[in-house]
């Protein structure tokens, strides 16, 4: 069965195919897949924070609901990946555990503190442009349940980027007080989106199998290059600037350059060592421990049913 199950699975990479959950798959796949997704999942879960942050804080009706519907879309990208990580045979408890346990990686990007108003249109333009640049080729995953999800994701992203674009705007065309507002949280959320990328290529262990089997199509510095490319252009609309003077486009690599990043900082945060981090699990572990009943009485509601039904 593995032969031929080794074969097909070889045969479907080859011609760019969609690996479905029942089609035999190499352990490393499955394993290297539940890494990225769940990740993945509870980047989105734990992404809900910075932002929840000023909810009730925001400086307008329009500007809450917005918030709050983005905050909602980041919940639901959450439930929809760790559905499809579901398919690779790993229960949802399991990932949840691992993550309040501090046993589990989620995007560095979140380990950040959100200071002001303006964090909230910095968060949508690069925060939420970073993750368009990263999510839009993962459209086209080999593994059928991620790249159907990741669709419907990279839909809603255009929205949240749009709407912190909007806030930047509104604030670089406002009081001179309110355009500092946005200059500060672009230079603070600057480096740490383009660290969000993963390490330079040279230092990514798991790029190259993951190419290999059409999950990431496009290196860590391919994707970064790409983003700098984007805002670099997009910065100007806003009459405001990227902290970082060594941007520019090199015409041999067709590449986009910039400073250098602080990957010292990156590791620090990885390792749990970052502005954030502990706040960010103590208020995923609180809010586990305060939904504990809901989930009781769902089970025991379930229960009952099953039960009534089998009567
Ligand atoms: N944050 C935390 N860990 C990171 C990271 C980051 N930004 N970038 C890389 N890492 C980790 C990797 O997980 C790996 O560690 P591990 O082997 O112990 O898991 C190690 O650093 C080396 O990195 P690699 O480049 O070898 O790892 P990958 O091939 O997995 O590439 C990645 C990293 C590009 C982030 C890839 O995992 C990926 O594309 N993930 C899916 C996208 C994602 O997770 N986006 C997070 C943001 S979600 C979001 O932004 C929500 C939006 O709505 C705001």
């Amino acid at each position: 069965e593995t032969v031929n199950g080794q074969e097909h699975f070889d045969a479907l990479i080859a011609a760019d195919a969609r690996v479905e959950p029942r089609d035999w798959m190499p352990e490393g796949y499955r394993k290297t897949l539940v890494r990225q997704i769940s990740q993945h999942a509870h980047s989105e879960i734990i992404g809900m924070q910075p932002e929840a942050n000023w909810i009730t804080r925001a400086p307008s009706l329009k500007r809450k609901a917005i918030l709050m519907a983005k905050v909602q879309d980041e919940a639901g990208h959450g439930l929809y990946l760790y559905s499809a990580a579901e398919t690779l045979g790993t229960p949802r408890d399991r990932m949840t555990a691992d993550l309040i346990a501090g046993k589990a990686r989620y995007s560095s990007i979140f380990n950040y503190p959100t200071l002001t108003w303006a964090d909230m249109g910095a968060i949508g333009w690069l925060v939420d442009g970073a993750a368009i640049c990263n999510q839009v080729p993962l459209c086209r995953a080999s593994y059928g349940p991620y790249g159907r999800a990741m669709v419907r994701v990279c839909k809603e992203e255009s929205f949240h980027q749009r709407q912190g674009f909007e806030i930047l705007l509104e604030l670089a065309n406002g009081t001179p007080a309110q355009r500092e507002m946005a200059q500060d949280a672009i230079n603070r959320w600057y480096a740490p989106s383009l660290m969000m990328f993963g390490p330079p290529d040279d230092d990514s262990p798991n790029s190259k199998q993951s190419m290999a089997w059409n999950i990431k199509r496009f290196s860590n510095d391919e994707l970064r290059s790409r983003f700098v490319g984007m805002i670099v252009e997009q910065v100007k609309v806003l009459g405001l600037t990227l902290p970082d003077a060594e941007i520019r486009y090199n015409e041999e690599t067709e590449r986009w350059e910039h400073g250098p990043l602080d990957w010292n900082e990156f590791s620090e945060v990885l390792a749990g060592r970052g502005p954030c981090n502990s706040q960010r699990l103590a208020r995923r572990r609180e809010a586990h421990e305060d939904g504990a009943w809901v989930r009781e009485a769902a089970a025991a509601y379930a229960a009952r049913q099953t039960a009534r039904d089998n009567a």
